[in-house]
């Protein structure tokens, strides 16, 4: 069945995509969920819709964590569908084109699926466990840098930046400051998928939904990379939390440093 479910996750990824790239540019309805920066279009809305109503008439038994709609079909076990419609919603609104569909596919608590597509770019993603990963159908693999100083390295922030939580901010002043180029992409599950693929050494975030990283989590796994929380502690795939994501031979280090400025201030 899992070779079902991740058909279905790129099929649906694609057809996604389409939606989106269609969408990308034009006129279209923005609602703030903040008052501020984090923001739903109505492309957020339809594309999950879209999504939602093809996993349920194909699988009605399964239950669904999207982020626009919550969690439809709880139910311990079973097949969950982990869904983000649109991951760089901020991009998509400002018309910059990197921005990403995630689907991840879970059976009885374990991520068996991810697929990542990026629209704008024709790059798909997809991992299952065990099996490996692939970036546009070759295998992917994480990169062999292991000095943090040598390495690249990507960050997100939350919607509440301004607040500093878990000193986001001085976290990355202090990695700016050796010297280390880090990127800001705007899709979490870009930078995920991207550390999978080699292009990134490293990325981590303070807070991050599991829609946001549970497709990516596994691409990174397969392609031999390692994930956890920042205090090096497993990740739970189904709650909200912080997440550090490397090529292995840097986690120790990474976790040092972004632990550090946690500890430290
Ligand atoms: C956001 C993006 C961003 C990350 C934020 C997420 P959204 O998701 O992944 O890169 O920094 O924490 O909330 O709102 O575009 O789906
Ligand atoms: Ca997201
Ligand atoms: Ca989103």
């Amino acid at each position: 069945m899992i070779d079902t479910y991740c058909d279905l996750a790129v099929e649906l990824a694609l057809a996604a995509g389409d939606i989106l790239r269609e969408g990308f540019g034009t006129t279209f309805k923005i609602k703030s969920k903040d008052g501020r920066h984090d923001l739903v279009t109505e492309f957020d809305e339809r594309v999950e819709e879209m999504i939602l109503g093809q996993i349920s008439k194909r699988h009605p038994d399964h239950s669904i964590l999207a982020e626009e709609s919550g969690l439809i079909g709880e139910k311990r076990g079973g097949v969950k569908w982990i869904v983000d419609p649109l991951d760089g919603t901020v991009n998509f609104a400002h018309g910059i084109p990197m921005f990403s569909v995630s689907i991840a596919v879970a059976v009885d608590d374990e991520v068996e699926v991810g697929v990542i597509h990026n629209p704008m770019t024709s790059e798909l993603f997809v991992g299952k466990r065990g099996q490996g990963a692939k970036y546009n159908n070759e295998p992917m693999q994480v990169t062999t840098t292991n000095r943090l100083t040598d390495s690249i390295l990507a960050t997100g922030f939350p919607y509440n930046v301004a607040e500093n939580p878990h000193h986001c901010i001085d976290q990355f002043a202090h990695i700016a400051k050796l010297g280390i180029p880090i990127r800001r992409i705007g899709s979490a599950a870009i930078d995920l998928a991207y550390v999978a693929a080699g292009k990134f050494d490293a990325f981590w975030e303070v807070i991050l939904n599991p829609w946001d990283f549970a497709a990516g989590v596994l691409l990174v796994r397969e392609a031999g990379g390692n994930v956890t929380d920042l205090d090096g502690n497993p990740l739970n795939m189904f709650e909200r939390g912080p997440i550090v994501a490397t090529n292995t031979l840097l986690h120790e280090q990474a976790i040092e440093h972004l632990k550090y400025y946690e500890e430290f201030i």
